[in-house]
């Protein structure tokens, strides 16, 4: 493969050969939970200075911005937060971005509180699925790791909107810390194959600079595996198991893109030889998938970033309040993304990460 070569496939492609494909939308920084892996209480505490509203990329700008994302390549588009439902309207937003063309899968991540207030709206205005967090089925180690007073009922019953708004395939995220929660794995997987969902479980990972992180709490995705093994025998599924991501610029098929699946799928995943579903773990720190990383992240406030390890982002919100043509918009995330060369989880691997980093809550999950 040529590497910056622009024009393969038509594609704009980045100095490792990795084609921009999947954009990940922050709409606030605010969340009504604080997750300790995330926003950890001493740091996002009542003197936390969130982002005023003012500074938020509107509904419209946000509909410009992202035309032009699509208008480069990105089929995928991911709502995240802090936690998404807290923007009021969002089903508008939703509405105003159904219809780009080239756009093949909107989906939405959620700690699942508000949603049964409105998932049949946000269906009905064209988002395609959910991914909801749920890291343990006690109520104990739920309101332990999301420190908050309500209870797990909370959260299913944000999963069982999303299953009946045909919010579907709905996806459970579930960050796995040793000593925290790592006694919930077979539970969570069993809960997960009963409801018919599909659960991910997530290394815990030294994303920000405020949580905490420790390799120590780390469980590895091979130790998640067993386990799950050792109760229900599982066997990989499809190219993005077992750490073989796919080839950057390689073709996923309409249905894959639409449930996720292919290329841009961080998960290893993982069929129930009994029939009963699947599974995935994403193994960020102990097998990074840089290689096939065609994600780009856009802060609340319009800044691209290139990484979720990255310090500092791109100021697309300047551009487009400076008068800027959509040609001259789309060159500037052009430019951004022909010089990207992030790669820093396998950077990681090879010896730490260091230095400043932006926030999961800033930038999204
Ligand atoms: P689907 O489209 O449903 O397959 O979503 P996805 O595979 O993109 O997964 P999702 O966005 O739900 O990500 C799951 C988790 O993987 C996130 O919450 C992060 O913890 C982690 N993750 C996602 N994207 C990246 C990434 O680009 N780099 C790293 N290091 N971790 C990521
Ligand atoms: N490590 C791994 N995943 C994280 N998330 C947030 N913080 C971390 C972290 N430190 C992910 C969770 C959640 C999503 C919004 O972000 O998967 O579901
Ligand atoms: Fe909120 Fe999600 Fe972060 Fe938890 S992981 S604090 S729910 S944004
Ligand atoms: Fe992509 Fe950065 Fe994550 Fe690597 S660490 S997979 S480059 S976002």
């Amino acid at each position: 493969m040529e590497i910056n070569d622009t024009t393969t496939g038509g594609k704009l492609i980045d100095r490792l050969g990795r084609p921009i494909e999947d954009l990940r939308v922050s709409l606030t920084d605010r969340c009504n939970l604080r997750c300790t892996y995330c926003m950890p209480r001493e740091m996002f505490g009542p003197d936390h200075v969130f982002l005023p509203r003012h500074e938020l990329l509107s509904f419209e700008e946000l509909s410009r911005v992202l035309a032009a994302f699509v208008d480069l390549g990105v089929n995928k588009l991911r709502l995240t937060g802090g936690e998404p439902l807290l923007r009021k309207d969002l089903p508008d937003l939703i509405a105003l971005l159904s219809p780009l063309e080239g756009l093949q899968d909107i989906a939405l991540t959620t700690n699942g509180i508000l949603l049964p207030r409105v998932a049949d709206q946000l269906a009905a205005a064209g988002l395609d699925r959910v991914t909801i967090s749920l890291d343990a089925l006690d109520d104990e180690t739920f309101r332990k790791t999301a420190d908050t007073p309500l209870s797990v009922d909370a959260v299913l019953a944000g999963v069982d909107a999303a299953l009946a708004a045909g919010l579907q395939p709905v996806k459970i995220n579930s960050v796995m810390q040793r000593g925290v929660n790592d006694h919930q794995i077979e539970d969570l997987a069993g809960w997960a194959r009963d409801t018919g969902v599909a659960l991910r479980f997530i290394e815990f990972m030294d994303v920000g600079t405020t949580n905490g992180w420790i390799r120590e709490r780390v469980v590895p995705a091979a130790e998640i595996h067993e386990r799950i093994n050792a109760r229900w025998p599982i066997e990989p599924v499809g190219t993005a198991a077992a750490g073989d991501g796919g080839e950057p610029g390689g073709s996923a098929g309409r249905s894959e893109v639409a449930s996720g699946a292919g290329r841009s799928e961080v998960a290893e995943r993982y069929r129930y030889l009994d029939g009963g579903g699947e599974v995935g773990i994403v193994a960020s720190v102990t097998r990074p998938f840089c290689r096939t990383c065609v994600r780009a992240r856009l802060s609340a406030i319009g800044e691209l970033y290139t990484c979720l390890f990255a310090a500092k982002g791109h100021d697309l919100r300047a551009v487009i309040r400076d008068g800027a043509t959509d040609q001259q918009l789309r060159d500037a995330i052009s430019a951004v993304w022909l010089a990207r060369s992030d790669r820093a989880s396998e950077l990681r691997a090879e010896g730490g990460l260091t230095g400043e980093r932006v926030e999961m809550s800033y930038i999204g999950g």
